[in-house]
């Protein structure tokens, strides 16, 4: 297991390595928006990480077409692409903007 620090709301999350953020957080009823269902077309997941860089899976091509088209900074990371390996603490750019995805539950 390892867990989420979400500086938004203040919750810790745990998890598992073989889920992505987005699905941590919505599993726990952590409010991130989705539009594209987690296939790193709309951005809305963006988040921040604030610790634990290292221990994130590599970005692939995909995420990096999306980070590059949203401008985003180096410390940024598409939620849906994203699989935490250790312990981390993230902040939700479009935090309270729930919107769930059947597909991802
Ligand atoms: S959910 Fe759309 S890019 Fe991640």
């Amino acid at each position: 297991m390892v867990s989420i620090s979400i500086k938004n709301s203040g919750r810790q999350i745990e998890t598992v390595m073989v889920r992505s953020i987005l699905i941590a957080l919505q599993v726990n009823e952590v409010p991130i928006k989705t539009l594209c269902g987690g296939k790193a077309i709309c951005g809305q997941c963006l988040v921040r990480i604030l610790k634990g860089q290292q221990y994130l899976s590599p970005v692939q091509p995909r995420e990096t077409l999306a980070l590059q088209r949203l401008g985003a900074d180096p410390d940024m990371r598409l939620a849906c692409q994203t699989y935490p390996g250790k312990d981390i603490e993230i902040e939700i750019i479009n935090y309270g903007s729930k919107q769930i995805t059947p597909d991802l539950m």
